[in-house]
Formats: structure tokens, sequence, C-alpha cells
């Protein structure tokens, strides 16, 4: 006879075991919900349409015709390919011509009004890779990053999970359209300290997600001048720059920081990837550029953990210095986001439902405060599981954006074809209509 024995399950580590990976939030739900009944035009007519994954697909075909044109450039069939120099290639300073044509890019988005080294860049698996490891390297486990709301739900990942910080967050509210402002940067300030906790920087996303608008210059002006005061951090994520609709609506920290002659930039860095501008999450590609010496010396050395295959660097590097293709690219893609982020706005209006004035993004950020019940969490969440199981549209709770007014949403308008649009917009009618 075979005894059993029962063995305890073999331990892991506390991180492995932690639940700050925030992957039980009703923003993951959503996609798993998407997942298991898809939306397909002749296959799936009644499944789940996915309005809450910020992917821009509007502009596919720039790049696709960019490729089919420049096959030969890109192959790997011959010698003068360079693919045993990509091959060989490890260096985590990254490919030379891939930093520099990055550089040029990101200026080329801000409408040249800001200037960046190709020596300050840092090389990082998307933005992911680069808030966390900024993170690593502002904060101590322990210690607290300050971040607007609405922000992000990956961000409860990417900056607490591995690193043990925290997330103090700065509540802002639709009285002054969830602009930040030095009143609540210095609540949630003190916040902080009262709960001990050493505060070592402020995240903002500019264009500010999930809102789909930018952050004025006075505010940045507020940001800059807050963290200045308290002698710490300044993270700006600008991995919707290249979205906003109208570049001259779109101020970057780096332009601000000109404008003071670079006082104080040594406390202030700027993730970017090619994500949500280029539409190529898949491809992994993002960057820390830091003012700081120290911040990028530590970073690159941190950047061997999440490196950008040197394939997909010499592939970019083409496409990026090519200043006609980033040109027009840069203009259609802006104004083909504009023309979707319109025909999502009447058609909401249509409906009755009103949203936030947007300039950027790929979403719009839909007020239905009036359909809840009570102004709690809990009914907006209700709310929330009647759109997905009934109207089958998987759109974003303000709550797992961390949002404290009850009845915002998150909805994204570029992961689809226009025809798809028209369905949900349908749907979201008929819903209203009830
Ligand atoms: C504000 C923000 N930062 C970072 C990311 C992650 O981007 P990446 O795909 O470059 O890692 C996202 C993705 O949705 C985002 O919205």
């Amino acid at each position: 006879m075979v005894i059993e024995v029962e063995h305890p399950s073999v331990g892991l580590s506390k991180i492995a075991v932690s639940e700050t990976h925030g992957e039980d939030s009703p923003y993951f739900a959503g996609w798993k919900a998407y997942d298991e009944d898809p939306y397909d035009e002749s296959n799936n007519p009644s499944g789940v349409i996915q309005m809450g994954l910020a992917e821009n697909q509007v502009s596919f075909d720039l790049l696709e015709e960019y490729w089919v044109k420049h096959s030969k450039e890109t192959s790997w069939g011959s010698r003068t390919s360079g693919f045993r120099e990509n091959a060989l290639f490890q260096d985590y300073h990254g490919l030379k011509s891939f930093r520099k044509a990055m550089a040029s890019f990101m200026e080329q988005i801000r409408g040249g009004r800001a200037k960046f080294n190709p020596e300050r860049i840092v090389l990082t698996a998307g933005a992911t890779a680069a808030n966390e490891l900024l993170t690593f390297i502002l904060a101590d486990p322990g210690d607290a990053l300050l971040v607007p709301t609405p922000y992000y739900p990956g961000f409860d990942r990417d900056l607490r999970w591995r690193t043990g910080v925290k997330i103090v967050p700065v509540h802002c509210d639709s009285t002054n359209n969830f602009q930040v402002t030095p009143q609540a940067l210095e609540e949630a300030y003190n916040n902080a300290e009262a709960m001990n906790i050493k505060v070592r920087g402020v995240l903002i996303t500019n264009p500010s997600n999930p809102l789909g608008a930018t952050i004025q210059r006075s505010v940045l002006e507020d940001i800059l001048d807050f963290v200045t005061l308290k002698n710490i951090h300044l993270v700006s994520d600008e991995i919707y720059s290249g979205s906003a609709f109208l570049s001259s609506e779109f101020v970057s920290i780096a332009e601000v920081l000109e404008s003071r002659n670079n006082r104080e930039s040594e406390r202030v860095h700027i993730v970017y990837s090619l994500s949500k501008d280029l539409g190529l999450p898949g491809f992994r590609v993002g960057t820390i550029y830091s003012y700081n010496d120290k911040v990028v010396t530590t970073a690159r050395r941190m950047s061997s953990f999440t490196l950008i295959s040197s394939q997909t660097q010499q592939l970019l590097a083409s496409m990026l210095s090519d200043k006609k293709f980033t040109e027009n690219y840069i203009k259609t893609n802006r104004e083909r986001l504009t023309k979707r982020y319109q025909t999502i706005i009447d058609g909401l209006r249509n409906a009755g439902i009103e949203c936030l004035r947007g300039n950027a993004g790929l979403f719009c950020w839909m007020n239905l405060s009036s359909l809840l019940e009570k102004p709690t969490r809990d009914c907006e969440l209700a709310l929330w599981n009647s759109i997905l199981q009934e109207v089958k549209l998987n759109i974003s709770p303000g709550s797992s954006c961390h949002c404290s007014e009850p009845g915002w949403f998150r909805v994204c308008f570029a992961n689809m074809s226009e025809k798809t649009l028209e369905v949900a917009l349908k749907r979201i009618h008929d819903f209203m209509e009830q």
C-alpha cells in the first residue's frame, strides 16, 4: 500500500506571491471577457468589442507600404545586409544609428521645439521597462511616487510590483477638467508624510492618460516648481506625444526646461516609446531620456535586463531616419486620429453622452455619472459590468484608473476599423434608448 504524504506547497519569493501587480482589476477582467468572446463582423457579430486597449491601428497601411518599398534594405539575404553584425551585437548602448534616429523622431514629434541628445537616450523594451527601471533608480522599497489620477492601470504593476515602491495618488477631478493643481500635489505629499512615506518624485503622463488631453504649459510649470521646492524627481511619460491632434497643443517638459535655461533639469526624466505613436507595442521599443548623467549611466547598465533586439533597432533606424516618411506619417496619423475622435464624440453625443474635451491620444474620457444609481465605486462597477455583459463593449471604468469621482470611463477608438466603431456606437445608442 502506498502511503501518500502531503507536502506543503513549495515556497516562492515575496514578489512572486505579492498582489501588487494589480492584475485583479476590472481593467484586465474586461480584456479576458473580450478574449473569451471576441467580436468579428462575420463570425461572431454579437461578440465583445474591445474598447479597453489603447492600440493605434489607424496608420498600419503607411507602415506596411514603407516595408514593402524598402524590403530589400531590410531583408537578411545578403552579406551586406548586416546580418552577421546584428547577430553578434549586444552592447547595452544600442546602435548609434538607432539612438540618433530616435532622438530626431522625438524632436520631430515636438514640432522641433525641443532638442534631444542621442547620448542621453537609453533604450529599453518599451515604456513599461523604462518606467520600472526609472523607479528602481529614483526610489527605494517603501518610498513613493506621486501619480495624478486617473492614471494608466499598468502603473500599479510597472512602478510598484518588483520595485517595492508605493504610488500615492494625486486626486484630480472634473471641477477643473482633471488638471493637476499645486494644492492636490501638496495634499498627496502631506498624505505620504503623514504615513511616514518618503516621496521621491512625481510621475505624470502627458498627453494625460486616460483623459486624452494634453497638460497645459502653466500646469507643467507648477509641477516643475513643486518638485524643485520639495527637491524630488519628475518623470514625464510622453508616450502619446505624437498623437496630440495639433502638435502646438502638446508641450513637452523638455520645452519648459529649455525655456528655463535647463535649470533643475537634473531632476527630470522623460519616457518615450513607439507603442502608441507608431502603433508598434509588439516591437517593444522604449527610451528613457534623462538630463541627469548618473541616471543615464545607471539606466544604461540596468537596461541589460531589457534590451531591444539589434534586428529591431536596425529595421527602425532606417525608417525613422527617412524624414519624408516620418513627416508624412506623423501628419497623416494625426489627421486620422482626429477624425476618429470626432466620429466617437459625435456618436456619443447623439446618444446623449458627453466626454471631456480631448485633444490627443487614442481614447476619450466618457461621463456616465448620470446613469449611476448612487455616486459610488460599486455602482460604477455595476454599470461597467452591464455594459460588458449586455452591450458587449469592454470599456475601462474610471476606478480601475484610480479616479476618485465615480461614473467616468475610458473608451478607446483607434484599435478597430471604422466599421467596428460604428457598430460599437450603435450598441451604445440602443443601450441609452432603453
Ligand atoms: C501611460 C502609459 N505608459 C506606458 C505604457 C506601456 O507602453 P509600452 O507598450 O511602451 O510598454 C502605456 C500603455 O498603454 C501607457 O498608457
